[in-house]
């Protein structure tokens, strides 16, 4: 059987708000997306993974689902995105969307009517309900924290005016948790699936993929951490119930009937047989493993989580899955230390990334060496900043807008000057259009990179074989013959034999200086 078509694939994280706008009113939306599909054809991905646009609110911008059936306005509506798929599968391009199973919005009609129809309804059942606790039930269920701060229940005021039951919301109060012991959860989202895969779509990201199942009793917290990331699971009853994995073989008998169709989860667990689990044969066919993501710029980390991510794939014989920036982690030029250095780093653990066997995932300016913006506080719009008490910043400083060209925001990004986050000045050095022309360009950097990784045979084979290496630095050599070099030391380091093919900074007399990396072949 040949491989599948995402398994060496780049994917191409947009996220519709910041990537281009096309009507003018400061947000991006699809046919944004579908105008700059030159660029991410030039760019050389495979497939576009696509943030939530489906009918919403938008109180978690988009992950806060009112109609999981239709695309909001805001994007375009669903002709918006049937033009897009159209025009993407021209240029040979795949669109993946993001499928929110655990929660709706509050403004889902089922949430409305569970609301309507008080307690014991079966209305109330599709959504966990429960009575509170202490004296007039005034005190939450359990002690649960809500993963964007504050306590993950909301008291309702019943139909008769009285102040009545509470409801789990693991994010937002604006995101119910579904109850997924109830069937008619997987029937709707059965519906949801087959509605989009039959439109073309070519698969999903699915959000929180480790949440869903709930524990029996529901019971408190050991330690109570509002944090989703999972390093002891036991700990944490709100995640990584057993009970999920049911329900990935239920998702996936769906996709079966979809060959070409791929279901990559979002699976915040960190121990290695917990989390190939969501890999098995008949769950997920694609994991996110955040291991790289957490890691510092240190060889040893970085081979650590290379391992332990490769050693969890194999464990039951998946694609092991890459990526160094998202929505919701700060862009890796700031985790590594921001400024010039940072961009090396990033840059550098961009080959390394890019060397790996497996999937690959880019999130939109990373490509651009975009950093964090320090926005002012009136500019935030994450729902972390209010419900944290205004503690925590949230992840507005990852989602800024991209810039295209011009010497001034909105940098072509939109025709309007109030975009919805704004975008720094600062930004006129990393435009689209400066970059493009230029051989040293961030942007040139990558399409070298992506063009290499799919075009050359060294990167063939599924595993990676560790090479002696220099102090704080890692070799690592493919099956098919690739070699890559990370300096993460502080002295330049010389390099083995063989062709460079591609670096992230110019090599020193031959040798590769600290803060970056090296292909040979
Ligand atoms: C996932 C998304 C994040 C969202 C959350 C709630 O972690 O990546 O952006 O806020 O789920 O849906
Ligand atoms: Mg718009």
């Amino acid at each position: 059987m040949p491989a599948p078509w995402w398994s060496q694939a780049v994917f191409y994280q947009v996220y519709p708000r910041s990537f281009r706008d096309s009507d003018g009113d400061g947000v991006g939306d699809l046919d944004g997306v579908t105008a700059r599909l030159d660029y991410l054809q030039r760019l050389g991905v495979d497939a576009i993974w696509l943030n939530p646009v489906m009918v919403s609110p938008m109180v978690d911008h988009g992950y806060d689902v009112a109609d999981a059936r239709d695309v909001d306005s805001l994007f375009g509506g669903l002709a918006a995105l049937d033009r897009l798929i159209e025009a993407a599968h021209g240029r040979g391009i795949k669109i993946t969307m993001d499928l929110v199973p655990n929660h709706t919005s509050s403004h889902h009609p089922w949430f409305q009517a569970a609301l309507r129809a008080g307690p014991g309804s079966v209305e109330r059942e599709r959504y966990i309900f429960r009575d509170g606790t202490g004296r007039d039930g005034g005190r939450p269920p359990n002690n649960w924290l809500s993963i964007f701060g504050g306590p993950a229940w909301t008291r309702v005021v019943e139909p008769d005016g009285r102040p009545g039951q509470w409801y789990l919301h693991l994010f937002d109060a604006e995101q119910p948790d579904l109850n997924w012991d109830n069937p008619e959860v997987f029937e709707d989202l059965e519906k949801t699936l087959r509605f989009w895969l039959e439109r073309g779509v070519d698969g999903f990201r699915i959000d929180v993929a480790h949440g869903m199942a709930k524990p029996p009793g529901l019971p408190d917290m050991k330690v109570a951490k509002a944090e989703m990331v999972l390093s002891d699971m036991d700990d944490d009853p709100r995640f990584n119930n057993d009970g999920v994995h049911e329900i990935h073989r239920q998702i996936r008998r769906v996709f079966d009937d979809y060959a070409h169709a791929v279901a990559i989860g979002e699976v915040w667990v960190y121990d290695n047989e917990q989390f190939s689990r969501y890999v098995r044969p008949d769950e997920l066919h694609l994991g996110f493993n955040f291991r790289l993501v957490r890691t510092r710029f240190d060889a040893a980390e970085v081979r650590a989580a290379i391992e332990n991510a490769m050693a969890a794939a194999d464990l039951v014989d998946a694609t092991p899955t890459w990526t160094l920036s998202n929505h919701d982690v700060d862009r890796a030029p700031t985790r590594y230390g921001g400024g010039q250095r940072g961009l090396s780093r990033a840059l550098a653990m961009t080959l390394v990334m890019l060397a790996l066997p497996g999937a690959v995932f880019v999130y939109n300016g990373e490509e651009l060496g975009l950093p964090n913006v320090d926005l002012p506080d009136e500019a935030l719009r994450d729902p972390i900043w209010e419900r944290s008490g205004h503690t925590l910043r949230g992840r507005d400083a990852c989602r800024v807008p991209i810039p295209w060209d011009g010497d001034a925001p909105p940098f072509g990004f939109s025709t309007n000057p109030q975009t919805w986050l704004p975008i720094p000045s600062e930004w006129a050095a990393l435009t689209v259009e400066k970059q493009v022309g230029d051989p040293n360009s961030t942007l040139s950097f990558y399409r070298r990179a992506i063009d290499l990784r799919r075009n050359r045979p060294e990167f063939d084979g599924r595993s990676v074989e560790w090479l002696d290496s220099p102090d704080d630095c890692l070799v690592f050599r493919r099956d098919g013959g690739l070699v890559c070099v990370l300096n993460a030391g502080s002295a330049a380091v010389a390099l083995p034999e063989g062709e460079v093919v591609h670096a992230s900074a110019p090599l020193v007399e031959g040798n590769l200086p600290p803060d970056a990396a090296a292909w040979l072949a």
